[in-house]
């Protein structure tokens, strides 16, 4: 059966729930998200949320560090709005019961990360803010009665009716395939890191609303863009695990394998340079053997400061402030995606995109440490004002067309497609990571033709994340090929140099260009 709503929202972190909150007032609202609601990587965000909240120098040096960390990409007008729309934001959020850590005096606690000039990142819980802002965001969203909250519930596909998005496609548990019409339809469903094998995301950032604005047509933006966070937890066997850039803002040092600092070499701000170049050097340090992060000199306690990171160490016999604790970068963040306005909107009629799963430009080559629960705050308001517009401009709607009826004929056995989306990740790990070239890049696009021919078509969940998956490495991998210079995460060891004036590349059913 149908089912109608004035606005569907994909995706329940920051973005998602923040724009829910927002449209709620203009009419009825669906949030669908693929796993429970708190599973985003939103809840993973540990060192805290960059806002200028000190005045007009405050928010410019935030403006300075955003553009001097995207490397010569940033959309000027895009980091202009998040600086200065950002401490409004944020006083939403306390607004609705966020608690923020503060001092004895109650003033709100700063910490600092890499690029950034000064100590201007808010964090919760110590090493929890992003659980924190989800847990206060999604309190507030189960009063709104107009909010209606879809869990484990996969988004399949965009519907498009007479050149414009009308709704999607759901899969529910038990494979129940249900078609929502909806007035405007936000794609909110963050970012990629699954598609490589080593990353600090959740399972369900497979990047699915990015793949099906491609689909439907959408150009994807500077998709060679991917951040790894220079500091993942490195032990044989255990997980990627976060150690948030905060530890180094609170005095961690970087040692090599013969225990030396190295980062004074390497750049000016050294442990505090701007992620990719920090990424890069352990990369390279690594070559000669384990990388560590050493606290061992702080004298705060580190497992107040830091409670979750330290009960995850404790669990492998490791103390902050007593071990050297070996680390490693991992995928951690999409600068490009969906090619969006300031507001949201894309070039499909009907369709808006923000935070993670946008590409406003508002990064540029390379994130600013803790911007990205920032943009999720300020451009999923924008986008929900800017769908609550068109929605007094646009109200006729009718039932969409009937969707495609599902192929079940080729639901393949789990295991095979397991194996098949680890095939995937490795090749991306190996061929199209942090350091990259024209012969690693070849391979890695002659590898997924051939993968293709095999890929999972069921209609499973992990089937469609296959996809998903695949869709979007060869995107990556076409726009990193196209690159052929070195710009902040992107580093192409046949072209170190960088191109005369940055140029953002856009991509659109397989075919790239690349524009001012
Ligand atoms: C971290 O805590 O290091 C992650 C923050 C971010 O990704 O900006």
């Amino acid at each position: 059966m149908m089912e109608f709503f004035d606005f569907v929202v994909v995706g329940g972190g920051i973005t998602g729930l923040s724009a829910a909150a927002r449209l709620q007032a203009a009419g009825s609202v669906l949030l669908v998200t693929k796993e429970a609601l708190a599973e985003s990587n939103t809840s993973y965000a540990q060192g805290g949320i960059a806002v200028a909240m000190g005045g007009a120098e405050d928010v410019r040096l935030h403006l300075e560090d955003t553009l001097v960390a995207g490397d010569g990409l940033v959309d000027r007008a895009a980091a202009t709005l998040l600086v200065e729309a950002g401490p409004p934001r944020v006083e939403e959020l306390l607004g609705i019961g966020t608690e923020f850590d503060r001092d004895v005096e109650g003033q709100f606690e700063r910490t600092r990360e890499g690029a950034h000039s000064l100590s201007r990142i808010l964090h919760a819980k110590g090493d929890a803010t992003g659980r924190e802002i989800a847990r206060s965001l999604l309190e507030h969203v189960r009063t709104l009665s107009s909010v209606k909250l879809r869990e484990w519930t996969t988004t399949v596909d965009l519907i498009t009716r007479n050149g414009r998005i009308a709704g999607v496609t759901l899969l529910a548990p038990g494979a129940t395939l249900t078609q929502v019409s909806a007035g405007t339809v936000l794609l909110a469903s963050g970012g990629a890191g699954q598609i490589y094998s080593d990353t600090t995301n959740p399972a369900v950032a497979t990047g699915d609303g990015i793949a099906m604005a491609y689909r439907a047509g959408a150009p994807l933006e500077d998709m060679e863009f991917y951040q790894f966070h220079p500091t993942a937890f490195a032990m044989q066997g255990a997980p990627r695990f976060l150690l948030s850039e905060a530890l180094r803002g609170e005095g961690a040092l970087l040692r090599n394998a013969r225990g030396e600092r190295f980062m004074p070499g390497v750049h000016p701000q050294a442990e505090l340079a701007p992620r990719d170049v920090v990424a890069r050097a352990i990369t390279r340090e690594s070559l000669a053997g384990p990388v560590y992060l050493d606290m061992r000199h702080v004298r705060q306690d580190l497992a107040v400061r830091f409670p979750g990171i330290s009960a995850f160490l404790e669990s492998f016999g490791l103390r902050l402030n007593r071990d050297l604790i070996p680390v490693r970068p991992a995928a951690h963040y999409l600068m490009g995606g969906i090619k969006t306005d300031l507001h949201g909107r894309t070039v499909l009629p009907g369709l808006y995109a923000a935070g993670e799963a946008a590409c406003t430009g508002v990064h540029g080559a390379n994130r600013l440490a803790s911007n990205s629960l920032l943009e999720g705050l300020v451009f999923g308001v924008e986008a929900a004002q800017a769908m609550i517009q068109e929605r007094c401009a646009a109200l006729d709607l009718t039932e969409p067309e009937a969707a495609q009826p599902p192929d079940r004929s080729t639901l393949e056995d789990a295991a095979a497609i397991e194996a098949w989306i680890q095939q995937l990740r490795d090749l991306m790990w190996r061929d199209a990571g942090l350091l990259r070239s024209a012969q690693g890049l070849g391979r890695a696009r002659a590898t997924l033709v051939q993968m293709a021919e095999t890929m999972p078509r069921g209609l499973t969940r992990r089937a469609i994340e296959a996809r998903n998956l695949h869709t979007l490495a060869t995107v990556m991998v076409a726009s990193a090929l196209g690159r052929e210079e070195s710009r902040g995460a992107h580093f192409r060891l046949d072209f170190p140099g960088r191109w005369e004036g940055p140029l953002h590349s856009v991509i659109t059913y397989g075919e790239l260009r690349f524009e001012v």
